[in-house]
C-alpha cells in the first residue's frame, strides 16, 4: 500500500485489513486439555449476521462505538443486539435456505456473566470448531484469530473478562488456494461456528495439557503419562504433581522442575487389561497437582483413558502384539439436516452401522472430526484413522500455509492423544508427487512422530497407473501406505488391479484407503449400468475377491459409508451429492454393496487370507 494521504479511509482504502488479524494467532501453542474437565457452555442462540465483505474486520465494528470523539451519535451500519438469533453450533448453510451456498464471512455475538469462584483462577474461551478462520473480540478488544475448519482452540482472556462480556467472533468460510484445504474439494463448504463453544475456568497454576499412554516396549505393563503444568512462577522450587489410577491400585507423586513445569510418570501396571475392540477396557485416571503446602486442592484433571499398543511388523499391523486386519469403511462429517455439525447421536448411529456391516475400524476423512468421536470410539472399540486435510494440490511450496497445516496437525494430536482408539495419524490425501509436496508432507509425518511416538503415520497415497505399481515417494517416510483406487469406476479396466498388486512388493502395511463407484439408492439394473445398484455391487464384489489374494494388504476403508453433499457432481442420479456411499444420505437406506462388505467382513480370516 502507499503512503497515506489525508483523504484515506481505513475501512473502505486498506487493502491489507487481514494483517491486523493475523498478528496473534490461535494455535497448538495456547491450546489448553479440557477433554477432562468441567466446563461451561456458551452454546445457544447468538445473534448473526451476514458479512460478505467482511466489514466487521475492515471496519471494527466489533469496537462498537457509536459516537465520535465529540461525542454526536455516529450513522454506524451495525447492531450486534438487534441482529436475528441463530443456534450455536451450527452451519449457517442448512439453517438458513438464503445462506446454503455462502462462503463469505458470518459475524456472531452473545453477552454472558462471569464472576470469579476462586482468586487468581484464569478464564479460557473454548472452541471446537469455527470453519474456516475465527477472529474472536472481548468486550471490543481483538483476542486473536484461528485458522483450520476442524480443530480445536482455546484461548486466555483473564486479562479481557469482566462480570458482564460481549463476545463477538467472525467466522470466514472463504476457500482459498492458501488455506488447508485449498479451493478446490470433494467435499461440501460448510461454514459456521459449528462446534460447541464453551468456558473454561483454571487455577493460576494449572494442568495445561497431559499425555496417557502404553509405553511402547512391547511389555504391555508399562504406563507413562506427561504432564506438562502452566502458570509456575519459574522459580526453581519444586511443585509435585499426583497420578491415581484406583483400578490398578496407582496412586504416584512426582516432580515438577518449575522452571520447565513438565514431567513425567513412569509406573507398572502388571494387572492391566488391554483395550482392544472386544474389550474397550478404559480406565479413571486422575492427576492432581499438589499444593506447595502439601495440602488439599491444586488443579484436577481426570479421564477414562484405554492403554493399548499399536505397531506395525513387516505387512502386519499388530495390536497388543497381535496381527489384526482393520476391517473399515471411510466417512465424512455431512448430514442432511446439521450440515457438519454433529452429536453423540449421530456419531453412536455411524458406529452402530459400521458394527452392522461386522467392521472394526473407521477412517474419517478428510479432516479431524469431532472432539466426540474419538471418546465414543473408545467407549464402542473402534479403531480409528484421523487426518489433517492436507488434501490434493496444496500450496506445497508456501511456508506459511506450511504452518498452518503443521498447526492443524499438532492440535489434533494435542486433542485425541489419549484416545486409545485413535491407532493412526493421517498427514494428506491423494497428493501430485512433487519435491515440494514430499518435503511438506515428509516433514508433517516427522512433527506427527515427534509428537506422538505411539501411533502409526499414513497418508492416501497414489498408485503408478503407467507402471502398474503401488510407488509414491512419500511412502518412505510412514508406517503404513494408504492407497486410493477406482478400478471399476474412474479406471475401466478393472484387471490392472491384480497388476498392480502383483508388481507391487512393499515392505510395511498397505490399507486401501479407498476403493468403490457410485449408486442412486433404488436405482436398479443390470451390472453395466454406471450409478446402479447392481453395478455398485458387482464392483464391490470383484474388488473384495481380488483382495482375497494379497496378504500385504492390512486393511480396507471403501469409499464412503454415507452418500454426501458434493458441489461438484450435479448429473441426474448425483444432483449435488457424491453417490458412492454404500448407504444413502438418509443414512437409513442400504445399498445392495453394503451387503457384500458386510459378507465379507464376516468371513474367517482362512477364507479371507488375512487374519480378520
Ligand atoms: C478421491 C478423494 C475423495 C473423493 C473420491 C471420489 O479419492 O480422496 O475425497 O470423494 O475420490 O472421487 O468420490
Amino acid at each position: 500500500m502507499g503512503e497515506k494521504t489525508e483523504n484515506y479511509v481505513s475501512d473502505i482504502h486498506n487493502a491489507d485489513y487481514e494483517e491486523e488479524y493475523h498478528r496473534i494467532l490461535l494455535d497448538h501453542n495456547c491450546l489448553i486439555d479440557i477433554s477432562g474437565r468441567e466446563t461451561e457452555s456458551l452454546n445457544g442462540t447468538w445473534h448473526f449476521c451476514v458479512d460478505p465483505y467482511d466489514t466487521c474486520r475492515r471496519a471494527h465494528w466489533f469496537r462498537e462505538i457509536r459516537c465520535n470523539d465529540t461525542g454526536a451519535e455516529q450513522p454506524v451500519d451495525w447492531d450486534f443486539d438487534w441482529w436475528e438469533r441463530t443456534p450455536v453450533p451450527g452451519t449457517w448453510n442448512v439453517q438458513k435456505p438464503e445462506l446454503f451456498w455462502y462462503e463469505g464471512s458470518g459475524i456472531y455475538m452473545r453477552t454472558f456473566r462471569y464472576v470469579p469462584r476462586e482468586a487468581g483462577e484464569r478464564v479460557f474461551l473454548c472452541f471446537e470448531g469455527a470453519a474456516y478462520e475465527a477472529s474472536v473480540f472481548l468486550n471490543g478488544v481483538f483476542i486473536g484469530t484461528h485458522n483450520g475448519g476442524s480443530t480445536p482452540f482455546t484461548v486466555d482472556v483473564s486479562g479481557a473478562v469482566k462480570t458482564d462480556n460481549r463476545l463477538i467472533v467472525v467466522v470466514d468460510a472463504r476457500r482459498s488456494p492458501l488455506r488447508v484445504p485449498m479451493d478446490n474439494t470433494d467435499w461440501f463448504n460448510y461454514g459456521g461456528l459449528y462446534r460447541d463453544v464453551h468456558l473454561a475456568r483454571v487455577p493460576n497454576v494449572y494442568i495445561k495439557d497431559w499425555f496417557a499412554r502404553l509405553a511402547p516396549d512391547g511389555t504391555f505393563s508399562k504406563i507413562l503419562v506427561d504432564v506438562a503444568v502452566s502458570g509456575v512462577d519459574g522459580a526453581d522450587g519444586e511443585r509435585k504433581a499426583a497420578l491415581a489410577i484406583p483400578e490398578l491400585g496407582i496412586e504416584e507423586e512426582i516432580s515438577l522442575r518449575q522452571s520447565a513445569g513438565r514431567g513425567v510418570f513412569a509406573v507398572n501396571a502388571d494387572l492391566l487389561s488391554l483395550w482392544e475392540p472386544e474389550n474397550p477396557k478404559l480406565y479413571d485416571v486422575s492427576i492432581r497437582l499438589l499444593p506447595e503446602d502439601g495440602g488439599p486442592g491444586g488443579d484436577l484433571v481426570h479421564d477414562r483413558i484405554g492403554f493399548r499398543e499399536i505397531k506395525i511388523r513387516g505387512r502386519e499391523i499388530l495390536l497388543n502384539g497381535k496381527n489384526i486386519f482393520l476391517k473399515g469403511v471411510s466417512v465424512h462429517e455431512d448430514h442432511v439436516l446439521l450440515g457438519k455439525t454433529t452429536t453423540s447421536e449421530i456419531i453412536r448411529e455411524t458406529i452402530h452401522d459400521l458394527k452392522e456391516m461386522n467392521g472394526n475400524y473407521l477412517r474419517l476423512a478428510h479432516y479431524p472430526h469431532d472432539r466426540r468421536f474419538a471418546r465414543i470410539a473408545d467407549e464402542e472399540g473402534v479403531l480409528l484413522w484421523e487426518e489433517i486435510p492436507v488434501y490434493w494440490a496444496i500450496a506445497f511450496g508456501n511456508k506459511s500455509v506450511y504452518r498452518d497445516a503443521e498447526n492443524q496437525l499438532a492440535e489434533l494430536i494435542q486433542r485425541d492423544r489419549n484416545r486409545a482408539s485413535v491407532i493412526i495419524w493421517s498427514v494428506g490425501n491423494e497428493n501430485p508427487d512433487t519435491e515440494e509436496r514430499l518435503e511438506f508432507m515428509s516433514s508433517l509425518a516427522k512433527k506427527a512422530r515427534e509428537l506422538d511416538e505411539t501411533r502409526l503415520v499414513s497418508a492416501a497415497c497414489l498408485v503408478n497407473h503407467t507402471k502398474l505399481k503401488i510407488e509414491d515417494r512419500l511412502s518412505e517416510f510412514l508406517d503404513i501406505i494408504g492407497v486410493n483406487e477406482y478400478y471399476g469406476w474412474y479406471d475401466p479396466d478393472f484387471d490392472n488391479l491384480s497388476a498392480i498388486f502383483s508388481n507391487s512388493s512393499p515392505d510395511k502395511p498397505v490399507i486401501v484407503t479407498e476403493f468403490g463407484g457410485g449408486a442412486r439408492s433404488g436405482q436398479r439394473g443390470n451390472i453395466n449400468d454406471l450409478f446402479s445398484e447392481d453395478y455398485q455391487k458387482a464392483l464391490y464384489i470383484k474388488q473384495v475377491e481380488t483382495f482375497k489374494k494379497y496378504p500385504f494388504i492390512a486393511g480396507l476403508s471403501p469409499w464412503i459409508l454415507y452418500d454426501f453433499r458434493c458441489p461438484r457432481r450435479f448429473n441426474r442420479y448425483q444432483e449435488g451429492y457424491n453417490r458412492k456411499g454404500l448407504i444413502d444420505a438418509d443414512r437409513k437406506t442400504k445399498k445392495l454393496a453394503f451387503f457384500v462388505m458386510q459378507a465379507f467382513y464376516k468371513e474367517d480370516s482362512h477364507e479371507t487370507g488375512h487374519s480378520l
